[in-house]
């Protein structure tokens, strides 16, 4: 899984290529922000989304994927409540007031690929519950600035977990986790939400990364459903899911999938200056 042979490194102009398809990706975001309220349902968000991407020049790269299991029916995974990720947009799931969601979304611009996604409060929701988006976001805000000091995957996979059990006692999801991402939406490495310091493959300007923890309000065990797709909670608790795409450059990290690169969050000292 660790194989440091199948890391595909980008040059700077590749990173630059896949930044279009960053911002595909988190004008998305920006559409979801404003859409989702109670009485949306999550297939009129995955239209919505698919609108988007293809108006702003990009391809749905959920759309069609296949693992095996027959091929994904949206643009967007949508994770309601106590669903983790992958769950299928429906017209017949509609948003209430308190719930919580996940929207994963992936674009392709030119063959080059963006992956992010963000947790979303429907209405006014219980303080438990944004408690528990803070910290995934933490997390992977955690994890994106480890990347800019680490010398070895672990120290990202370290920092990750370190940030969720910091911030309280919440369910990390293990057997799902982030990976490498380029020419195609997985890549080598996997990059786990918990592990060591010091262990797996070197980190190394020219590394794309997706960072994608997944916690829960209760236990971390998952359960998947018959749809062959959709990942929940065992125990039926809420979860939350964050992901950016991040780009390991000579001078720092620069977030292909946040507006401003991840200047503000980083700073000066993590973020690359040298993108544009
Ligand atoms: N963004 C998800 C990930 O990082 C992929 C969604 S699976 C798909 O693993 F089938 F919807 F594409
Ligand atoms: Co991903």
């Amino acid at each position: 899984m660790f194989s440091r042979d199948r890391i595909q490194y980008k040059t700077p102009e590749q990173f630059r290529r896949m930044r279009a398809a960053g911002l595909v990706v988190a004008a998305v975001h920006d559409a979801m922000r404003e859409a989702v309220k109670p009485g949306v349902s999550t297939k009129d968000l995955d239209v919505l989304a698919e609108k988007v991407i293809r108006s702003s020049g990009g391809v749905p790269s959920f759309l069609g994927y296949d693992i095996g299991n027959g091929p994904y029916p949206g643009s967007i995974c949508s994770s309601v409540n106590d669903q983790v990720v992958h769950a299928i947009p429906s017209p017949t799931q509609v948003l209430e007031d308190g719930d919580l969601i996940s929207i994963d979304v992936g674009a392709i611009v030119d063959g080059w690929h963006g992956d992010a996604a963000i947790t979303l409060g429907v209405g006014e929701v219980a303080k438990e519950l944004t408690a528990l988006v803070s910290a995934c976001e933490e997390a992977m805000w955690a994890g994106i600035r480890a990347a800019a000091t680490a010398r070895r995957l672990g120290d990202i996979s370290f920092a990750i977990q370190t940030s969720i059990q910091d911030a309280g006692d919440y369910g990390i999801v293990t057997g799902f986790g982030g990976h490498g991402i380029g020419t195609e939406m997985h890549q080598d490495p996997h990059v786990l939400n918990y592990g060591r310091s010091g262990v797996g493959p070197k980190i190394r300007p020219g590394m794309a990364l997706a960072l994608e923890p997944m916690i829960t309000l209760g236990e971390a065990e998952i359960v998947e459903d018959d749809d062959g797709w959709t990942v929940s909670t065992a125990d039926g608790t809420p979860a939350a899911h964050t992901e950016h795409s991040i780009a390991v450059c000579d001078d720092g990290i620069w977030v292909l999938t946040a507006p401003d690169g991840g200047a503000e969050r980083l700073g000066e000292s993590l973020a690359s200056l040298a993108r544009q």
